[in-house]
């Protein structure tokens, strides 16, 4: 199976437009396992309608939970027991972009972590980091719980305005490589993702294990 995982350093760092910007580049599909929280809108539906995909290829979550709020308390108050099991990835052809729900340390049950969903589906990991301060603590806290585990890990995408001394010390000290930086962006559309250029070959990283 090839594609990504994304997950972030925080929430609302820029996974979604990040997984849109992916899908602009390659043709896959989209999944999000556990959305929680449906108003305004899904992660799911903003993918659809920035990278401009049919709706064939947003694979149905396993999840969808109508408080916007941790997981965990999301379902508990929905009454839904969320089970690992009923968190399999649907059937779909070629690449998928599969986006965490906030971070990596974001429990789903007990004893159980967003990065044991990562884990469990064995695919290179993109960590989407902001470009502004505090961004370097958090990004290695991630890059570290990444690299305990021995997940596959194919760099990292900063997303926001343009900070070289972050990304400098994101890659000095996390010894990562960066994707692609996505500046602030004005207006999102297709047409303004698909123009940022990826930094790295992203088929290679995406079927090849790091
Ligand atoms: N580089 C950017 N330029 C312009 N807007 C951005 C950028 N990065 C993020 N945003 C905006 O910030 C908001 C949060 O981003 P996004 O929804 O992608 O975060 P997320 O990490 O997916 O959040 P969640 O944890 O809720 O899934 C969105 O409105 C998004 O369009
Ligand atoms: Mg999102």
């Amino acid at each position: 199976m090839s594609g990504f995982f994304v997950t972030g350093t925080d929430t609302e760092v820029g996974k979604t437009l990040v997984s849109a910007w992916l899908l602009t580049q390659l043709d896959g599909a989209y999944w999000k396992p556990i959305q929680a929280g449906t108003v305004p809108t899904t992660d799911s539906a903003t993918v659809q309608q920035l990278a401009e995909l049919p709706v064939s290829r947003v694979l149905p979550e396993a999840y969808l939970l109508p408080e916007p709020m941790a997981p965990h308390e999301s379902a508990r108050r929905a009454n839904i027991a969320l089970d690992m099991e009923k968190i399999k990835l649907p059937p779909h052809d070629g690449l998928v972009v599969v986006e965490g729900a906030g971070g990596l340390m974001v429990p789903i049950v007990d004893g159980t972590y967003m990065i044991d969903l990562a884990d469990a589906l064995d695919l290179p990991i993109i960590l989407v980091a902001r470009s502004t301060l505090g961004t370097i603590n958090h990004t290695l806290l991630s890059l570290e719980a990444i690299r305990r585990r021995g997940l596959p890990l194919a760099g990292v995408v900063i997303s926001g305005s343009e900070t070289p001394h972050n990304r400098a010390a994101i890659e000095r000290f996390g010894k990562v490589e960066v994707i692609a930086e996505i500046p602030q962006l004005e207006t999102v559309n297709r047409d303004t993702l698909k123009a940022i250029e990826p930094e790295l070959d992203l088929l290679k990283l995406a079927t090849v294990r790091p």
